[in-house]
């Protein structure tokens, strides 16, 4: 079975150490930062912005992939900005976007990799209507703001769907999209969700927690995809 990319979310890291917490990572072997981006509107919880990340991709150097997960309501004004910062994957939610279709093209043109997010109560069908114009879907498996939820078994339907019209778009000669899930993904459920057809799962808690370090957290992801 195709292997996942198991993409780190940083949100319940040591975010008074960014640098460190992402380090770990790294050094862990993930070659994937997913770097949560709130608001404090578009979702109930504040995090960081460009210049963390300018900072962030000084102290990493190039090596890493940044994959912003912008949970914004004006991504369509400030999403050069997180490219200047040294963001490769920029990816925007279908409810606080109007011009989606717009949108998609300005960050691909600007040289970024672009994604589009659906949260948990949103129909696939937002993401069937661009699906040849991105290089992610992101799909929502909680509602965003905070780590440590839990995964909202529903949206399997959704996944499933997604993955069916994604491979169908690549036998007609289209182009490859990255599932990715995000979203209460642990060891006990990642080996079903790749099941599923995702491709990308984005992993919080699961990695950066009080019980063991990034490293044996990861050890266990790997030990449930293995099995
Ligand atoms: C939620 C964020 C996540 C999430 C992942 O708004 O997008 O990336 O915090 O964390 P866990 O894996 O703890 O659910
Ligand atoms: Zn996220």
């Amino acid at each position: 079975m195709a292997d996942v990319v198991i993409a780190p979310s940083v949100l319940t890291a040591n975010l008074a150490d960014l640098a460190a917490s992402c380090r770990e990572a790294v050094d862990a072997g993930l070659d994937w930062l997913h770097l949560d981006v709130m608001d404090g509107n578009f979702v109930p919880n504040l995090t960081f912005g460009p210049p963390v990340i300018r900072s962030l991709r000084k102290a990493l150097g190039d090596g890493p992939t940044f994959d912003a997960h912008l949970m914004v309501s004006n991504a369509e004004t400030c999403f050069q900005d997180y490219i200047d910062a040294g963001c490769d994957h920029l990816s925007v939610h279908v409810e606080a976007v109007t011009h989606l279709h717009r949108l998609i093209h300005a960050i691909r043109g600007a040289g970024a990799g672009a994604g589009i997010v659906l949260n948990p109560a949103t129909p696939v069908e937002a993401a069937l209507e661009v699906l040849h114009d991105v290089d992610l879907v992101l799909i929502m498996s909680v509602n965003p703001g905070f780590g440590g939820q839990s995964f909202i078994p529903n949206v399997e339907a959704k996944v499933r769907r997604l993955a069916d019209a994604i491979a169908t778009q690549v036998a007609n000669g289209g182009r490859h999209v990255q599932l990715q899930i995000d979203g209460g993904v642990k060891a006990h459920n990642i080996a079903e969700l790749r099941s599923w057809g995702v491709t990308n799962a984005v992993v919080g808690s699961g990695l950066f927690n009080d019980r063991a370090s990034v490293a044996e957290n990861l050890a266990d992801l790997h030990t449930a995809l293995d099995a």
